[in-house]
């Protein structure tokens, strides 16, 4: 689709011109299906927009669209073109390939359904079913409400259940996500969680490549498997439930668990051994052994991590080694909730080959035996209403020409956005950055939210039982999934 119709001699092509007017003319423009309702937030990629459906788009449906109501929202993800005339140019990044790619072909509940894809202005318009909420934000609002509260578990459940049903949906089709984390989590006003942001995951089944040709650099540095940051050149879809398990555990403490700080490529461009990153790991779950990995002493950058060892037990000679403070972390957040805890080190398991996997997770006591049962609608325990996401004047931007001379491409060790960890969104804005005050810290021993006990478990049921027995008497039914 990017390659030029002059190059292709298509333009002087008389019956192929008289189409192509006649397209031009019956086709509606991104402007005239949709109405801007402001501004959502900009990323490495592109620009995300709110938007309303416009009723003459419902009365032209292009094939292969999904239906939509007038006066529905919508997102629409500008990409920013990509720089022309560059080496490999295709007018179109491969981010933004692999999203249209990926998401034509897919579709689950539980992972952000793609309407259409216009080409226009220079520019590449994704239209997205509108999610109010994501992960980041129920994660904030809990961080920052007077006084500080914990994630009413069976929120924290019904969350973590959708978001492993999404996963272990992307995994049976042979896609990994390889950008999990909670800004990339999103949820609709209905408590349904939809996995988005497929702009880094790509197919594994018999890859052409390696895995780590090309794009080196994947997920977001809080969120990345300790595989990736010991040089790993085959992974597999154990680095998403790495990312999952780091989700979890910030759904509790409702911070980033492993917050390291990510050291930069230098001029030589060779790829950065990610030593806060892992210091941040092992500092909570002590150092992996060639006993629980047997692969461990192939990793590419296993001499870094024994060095790491080494520097620990001359460093603090009455602690030599990394000890594992899980259990710390535990007690803090999940105490006396044993299928819990069980479930997150699962998560945790340093070998990728013995890691939970999504198809397991579903299945793990925690969801199918423990109480709260997860609920379909995630929000159906919430004890207050979510925020709704904050839009701001759009200014222009969604129908705006791009500029004559779009921002230099990045280069492809650079690009991904495992560069950038996980920036707010919009309504976080303007709030001090979370890394510019726990940057250093672990998150293991430090003050933090309330812990789960039995006791407070006993007293949500019974909240919970009232709640219910006030709901009876409503029409609406809460639909249980496990
Ligand atoms: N379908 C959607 N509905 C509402 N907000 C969305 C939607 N998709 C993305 N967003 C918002 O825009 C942000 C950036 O979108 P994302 O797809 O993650 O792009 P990027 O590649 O720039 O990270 C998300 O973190 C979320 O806040
Ligand atoms: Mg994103």
């Amino acid at each position: 689709m990017a390659v030029s119709s002059t190059a292709t001699g298509l333009d002087t092509n008389p019956l192929m011109a008289a189409y192509k007017r006649r397209r031009d003319t019956s086709r509606l423009g991104v402007a005239s299906k949709y109405e801007s309702q402001g501004f959502i937030s900009s990323g490495t990629y592109g620009k995300v927009y709110k938007v309303l459906l416009l009723p003459q788009a419902v009365a032209a449906p292009r094939p292969g669209d999904l239906k939509g109501e007038a006066g529905a929202f919508y997102a629409v993800k500008k990409f920013k073109p990509e720089k022309e005339g560059g080496e490999g140019y295709t007018g179109l990044s491969q981010s933004a390939c692999r999203e249209i790619a990926l998401n034509r072909e897919i579709g689950h509940e539980n992972v952000i359904a793609l309407r259409e894809v216009i080409l226009e202005m220079k520019a590449v318009f994704m239209v997205f079913e509108y999610a109010e909420h994501d992960f980041l934000q129920v994660i904030h609002f809990h961080s920052t409400s007077h006084p500080r509260s914990v994630l009413p578990l069976g929120v924290l459940k019904s969350l973590l259940y959708q978001l492993l049903n999404g996963v272990a949906y992307l995994h049976s089709n042979f896609i990994m996500h390889r950008d999990l984390k909670p800004a990339n989590i999103l949820i609709t006003d209905d408590g349904i969680v939809k996995i988005g942001d497929l702009g880094l995951a790509r197919v594994f089944h018999r890859p052409l490549v390696p895995l780590l040709n090309g794009d080196k650099v994947v997920v977001t540095i809080w969120y990345r498997a300790p595989e990736l940051l010991l040089g790993a050149k085959h992974y597999t879809t154990a680095i998403d439930m790495w990312a999952v398990g780091c989700i979890f555990a910030e759904l509790l403490s409702l911070r980033p668990i492993f917050k390291g700080d990510e050291a930069k490529m230098d001029a030589s461009k060779k790829l950065p051994f990610q030593k806060d990153q892992m210091m941040k790991i092992m500092d909570v779950l002590g150092a992996p052994t060639v006993d629980e990995w047997p692969l461990l002493s192939w990793m590419p950058d296993y001499p870094q991590l024994q060095a790491m060892e080494r520097e620990r037990a001359r460093q603090d000679p009455s602690k030599p080694r990394f000890e594992n403070n899980m259990g710390i972390f535990l007690n803090r957040y999940m105490r006396s909730m044993d299928t819990g805890r069980a479930a997150l080190q699962e998560l945790f398991t340093w070998d990728p080959d013995k890691r939970l996997t999504a198809a397991d997770a579903l299945n793990h006591p925690f969801f199918t035996t423990d109480a709260p049962a997860p609920t379909k609608n995630a929000f159906a325990y919430a004890t207050k209403p979510y925020p709704t996401r904050r839009i701001t004047a759009d200014e222009g931007g969604l129908f705006a020409e791009p500029a004559a001379h779009a921002p230099p491409a990045q280069t492809a060790n650079t690009s991904a956005t495992s560069q950038r960890p996980a920036a707010p969104p919009a309504p976080l804005a303007g709030q001090p950055q979370a890394s510019t005050t726990l940057v250093g810290t672990s998150a293991v021993g430090l003050p933090g939210a309330r812990m789960w006990t039995t006791q407070q478990q006993a007293q949500q049921q019974q909240q919970q039982q009232q709640q219910q027995q006030q709901q009876r008497g409503m029409a609406r039914k809460r639909p249980r999934i496990a």
